[in-house]
């Protein structure tokens, strides 16, 4: 029997289109873009994780000559949240990239390994965390929680 597995998301139209905090995290992303260490790739990627005590942590793409050595800017920014705020929950993930150069694309989503590595926050705090992903113009693209992206995901309830 075929079955279908459909997920839920929101294409918001533009930044004009985010409210006060949803902007602050976009401008915090694209700022840390900026400073996004990925002289292989030229891609540089941006992410603002929102803390429920209102704090903003930011982080981006950290790559190296072995190249499996780097690290993507999503997981960067939520292994460096679990560190220092470990019982401080997270509600939101906003993350941007592109190409160096370029003027603007379509929306660039968490590759698998960072969704995988979000799943794991939504766990461990019991509570969903709000993923939007975006390039550098155009539409926004926001998801309740990180299972939109990550159907038949894998977590300890197998174990
Ligand atoms: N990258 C991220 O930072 N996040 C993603 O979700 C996808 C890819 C980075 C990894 C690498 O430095 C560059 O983008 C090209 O893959």
């Amino acid at each position: 029997m075929e079955k279908q597995h459909t997920i839920n998301f929101e294409a918001i139209e533009s930044y004009d289109h985010l409210d006060a905090m949803e902007k602050t995290l976009f401008d915090k992303a694209m700022a840390i873009r900026d400073l996004a260490y990925a002289p292989y790739s030229n891609f540089t990627v941006g992410c603002a994780i929102l803390l429920e005590n209102g704090e903003i942590i930011t982080g981006s793409n950290q790559e190296n000559a072995a190249y499996p050595s780097g690290l993507c800017a999503e997981r960067t920014t939520i292994f460096y949240t679990g560190a220092n705020f470990p019982d401080v929950k997270i509600k939101k993930l906003f993350v941007i990239g592109a190409p160096r150069n370029a003027t603007a694309s379509v929306p660039i989503p968490p590759c698998g390994a960072c969704r995988q590595s979000i799943l794991e926050y939504e766990a461990k705090q019991k509570d969903e965390i709000e993923i939007y992903f975006a390039s550098l113009g155009g539409e926004i693209f926001k998801t309740r929680s990180i299972r939109e992206l990550l159907p038949f995901s894998f977590d300890a309830s197998y174990l």
